[in-house]
């Protein structure tokens, strides 16, 4: 609900106010943003007073010697006025002037949304948006902003337009989505930041005055520094969430001023951005994402319904996610049909349904050197053809999917050899390279009506059911014949959504999954058209830990992408059980990336029992709620995932620890005191050959049973002591082996009264 009453805006979601007043000189002031008021008698009050001087700050004019910028609560900041915080849009005009005064011009409320950027949120029943355009006449330059309130979700998409209305050409140096001034500084900042392999690790950090500055500068999301933050107020726990429907070159700036206050904004990256405006026209920021509430699970929570609501489109959006096999780990690039087809059988016999295709299955790419950019189907590999294996793939009862990689290319190609301008390349210098791979210059329509050509015809002709979309490179040497470098990360990025709407648009019925290098581009722009995401191309069950737990912290399980691969693993050269890798991929959306073939008796039954119990409880791993829950032993970490009556709980255990005595706890603080619930244990198998030369009568196959009745009054308060661990205590019954790296998972279900 969205209401004016002359001085104040009101955005009201079910438990958020965001309130913004136009002060006498006719900038606007955020009142508040934070938990829902009901009464505004006396919001007067809530800002700070103008009544006070301070030292040499400039202020407004002769008639508010007080309004000084520097403290002002800005929606959207300029430079040039007083205010020394960043500002969320830079420009230049007539004159080579870069000072703004954005005043208040007008408002409108109306219902719906603007969808003015290609990649944007979806309207739902009651979005309503408020417009208010601010204006520098001097300057000829009108900024248009945008709130629409998601009341439900307790979400604000904010973007903003700015419109050249001088007769000069208006310059833009750099145009947040939003500026979100607070008037208090006890924040941590939470960030998500990484590296391949390592993507979107939670880093923590308590702010001080200056500037912490996140961003992209390689023309995507990044695994460097994803575009989602949280600000937690120490002194309430209270926390404010921000993402970016956008893909390319970003920036949060987070900035705490002397006086006490944080500044947050978020957008596209002014880094090698340099937009030109002629008279008349208008350039659109990609829309954020902001969130309020009184605690950081909760913001999380609002992110993933908004995200299953409103990014997620298409057939897919609110169905289940097929488990896959992909033939990426299990076989690279020595791609071999019959092979392939053992592995589809095995699959298809395991109860698993979609069967995916992965890199090698065209032209000369026997190799990671050559054959990028060439899309058509290796006779080498396929000597009967694709659409002849995607028929017997089909008859196994997989639904098909098909690896590419459409936006890039070697220079070992055809595709490179006919046209060698058609990379990103600035002449007389090489571009960098990654992974032998060169990015094609997509913003050109020859280039792209190329990739949609050739690879439409593969997808339609071999009936494709699900692509993954990779992308191994990051965008270097930004050049194009069609304009300046400056501003080409985000004409790329436009290109893309042109290129991936033409995609899905033509082909709704094909589930979608993002990859980047693993998750390079994990971001809610490539979201509107992948409802999934290939996670990271670290399987290894201890460090998917930290990337799982970083990206749900932002993004829904539906969304992520979660592979049993091969122990020792890939990427640590560790090893575990298949129940623990399982346990560890279950919390997203599930695929095995192995050689299902070269699996003995014992593991091929737990990956069948592994897939049944799956897809039992699928759609409280993919649309439940995730949970990490603080322990009292930091070598134990809890994963839950809930949905309706039902709660699964995985219990991991980093190392097994020397006998204490002490038994590990299972205390679940969300379930409802009220009721009494059934706990009992997925089985697994137990290999014997755990005990080595201790093997003898005690051992026990099938590991300890698990039947217990509690009240949720217990399990939310003391919580239950699950049975010892093997520690050298001797073995009963109920002992537990675990060993390191090790998991267990529950099922806490009600019980029938
Ligand atoms: C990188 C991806 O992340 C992998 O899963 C795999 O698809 C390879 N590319 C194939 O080249």
């Amino acid at each position: 609900m969205i209401s004016f009453d002359g001085s104040i805006f009101h955005l009201a979601s079910a438990n958020s106010s965001y309130i913004i007043r136009i002060l006498e000189t006719g900038h606007l002031d955020n009142v508040h943003y934070g938990a829902r008021l009901t009464d505004l008698t006396g919001y007067e009050n809530i800002s700070e007073s103008f009544d006070l001087n301070i030292g040499t700050l400039p202020y407004a004019d002769e008639e508010h010697p007080h309004h000084f910028p520097a403290r002002i609560l800005y929606e959207y900041s300029t430079a040039g006025r007083g205010d020394d915080r960043a500002p969320s849009l830079e420009v230049c005009y007539a004159g080579g002037l870069n000072t703004l005064d954005l005043v208040f011009s007008g408002w409108r409320i109306f219902s719906g949304k603007d969808d003015s950027f290609p990649a944007h949120a979806l309207s739902g029943a009651s979005t309503e948006t408020l417009e208010i355009t601010l204006c520098d006449a001097l300057a000829g330059v009108e900024v248009r902003l945008f709130y629409t309130v998601y009341e439900e979700e307790d979400i604000i998409l904010r973007s903003a337009k700015i419109i050249n209305r001088g007769i000069s050409p208006l310059r833009l140096d750099s145009a947040a989505s939003y500026c979100l001034d607070f008037p208090f500084d006890d924040f941590i900042l939470y960030s998500y930041d990484g590296a391949w392999a390592r993507e979107r690790c939670e880093h923590r950090r308590i702010l001080y005055p200056g500037i912490v500055e996140l961003d992209s500068k390689l023309g995507c999301s990044g695994s460097e520094h994803n575009p989602l933050v949280y600000l937690e107020r120490a002194a309430t726990g209270e926390v404010y969430g921000s993402n970016l429907i956008y893909s390319g070159c970003h920036r949060e700036l987070v900035e705490v001023s002397p006086f006490g206050k944080v500044r947050l904004l978020s957008g596209i990256s002014p880094y090698c951005f340099e937009w030109t405006l002629e008279s008349g026209q208008a350039f659109c920021t990609p829309e954020a994402v902001l969130t309020y509430s009184d605690c950081k699970e909760g913001a999380a929570r609002n992110f993933h319904a908004f995200i299953n609501r409103y990014i997620v489109r298409g057939v897919w959006k609110d169905r289940e996610r097929p488990v896959l096999v992909n033939s990426w780990e299990a076989c690279f690039f020595d791609l071999d049909r019959d092979r392939l087809l053992g592995l589809a059988e095995k699959a298809s016999g395991l109860g698993i349904e979609l069967f995916v295709l992965d890199d090698g299955w065209f032209s000369s790419r026997r190799n990671d050197s050559s054959g990028l950019g060439d899309w058509w189907v290796s006779e080498e590999v396929f000597p009967d053809g694709l659409e002849d294996f995607s028929r017997r793939i089909h008859a196994l009862n997989l639904l098909f999917g098909l690896w590419i990689e459409p936006e890039m290319a070697n220079r070992d190609s055809e595709l490179y050899r006919t046209h060698p301008d058609w990379l990103v390349e600035i002449p007389g210098r090489a571009a960098a390279v990654c992974r032998h791979q060169y990015v094609l210059d997509i913003t050109r329509s020859e280039v792209s009506d190329y990739l949609f050509d050739r690879i439409s015809d593969v997808l339609s002709r071999c009936e494709v059911d699900y692509v993954k979309w990779d992308m191994n490179s990051v965008l270097t040497d930004y050049h194009s014949v069609q304009g300046s470098a400056l501003g080409y990360p985000h004409r790329y990025i436009l290109a893309l959504y042109r290129l991936l709407g033409r995609f899905t648009e033509h082909f709704p019925g094909i589930l979608f999954e993002s990859c980047a290098s693993g998750g390079n581009r994990y971001d809610l722009g490539m979201l509107c058209y992948m409802p999934q995401t290939w996670t990271s191309d670290n399987t290894d069950l201890y460090h998917r830990l930290a990337i799982q737990e970083g990206t749900l912290a932002g993004y829904p399980p539906s969304t992520m992408g979660a592979h049993v691969s091969a122990s020792p693993g890939h990427q640590s050269l560790r090893v575990s059980r298949i129940d623990s890798r399982f346990d560890v991929a279950a919390f997203g959306v599930l695929g095995y990336e192995l050689d299902l073939c070269a699996l003995d008796e014992d593991d091929t039954d737990a990956v069948r029992k592994q897939i049944a119990f799956y897809k039992e409880y699928r759609r409280v791993f993919q649309f439940g709620t995730f949970r990490r829950l603080r322990s009292a032993d930091d070598g134990v970490i809890w994963w839950t995932a809930s949905l309706g009556d039902t709660t699964i709980v995985m219990e991991y255990v980093v190392l097994n620890k020397a006998h204490t005595g002490r038994c590990d706890r299972l205390r679940l603080p969300f379930l409802d005191r009220e009721r009494t619930y059934h706990i009992t244990k997925r089985p697994v198998h137990i290999d014997p050959a755990c005990y080595g030369s201790l093997r003898n009568d005690f051992h026990k196959e099938g590991g300890e049973d698990c039947d217990i009745t509690v009240s949720g009054s217990i399990l939310c308060t003391c919580g239950i002591s699950l049975s010892p661990q093997f520690t050298g205590n001797g073995f009963f019954p109920s002992t537990r082996v675990i060993g390191d790296n090790g998991t267990r998972m529950y099922i806490v279900k009600e019980a029938e009264s």
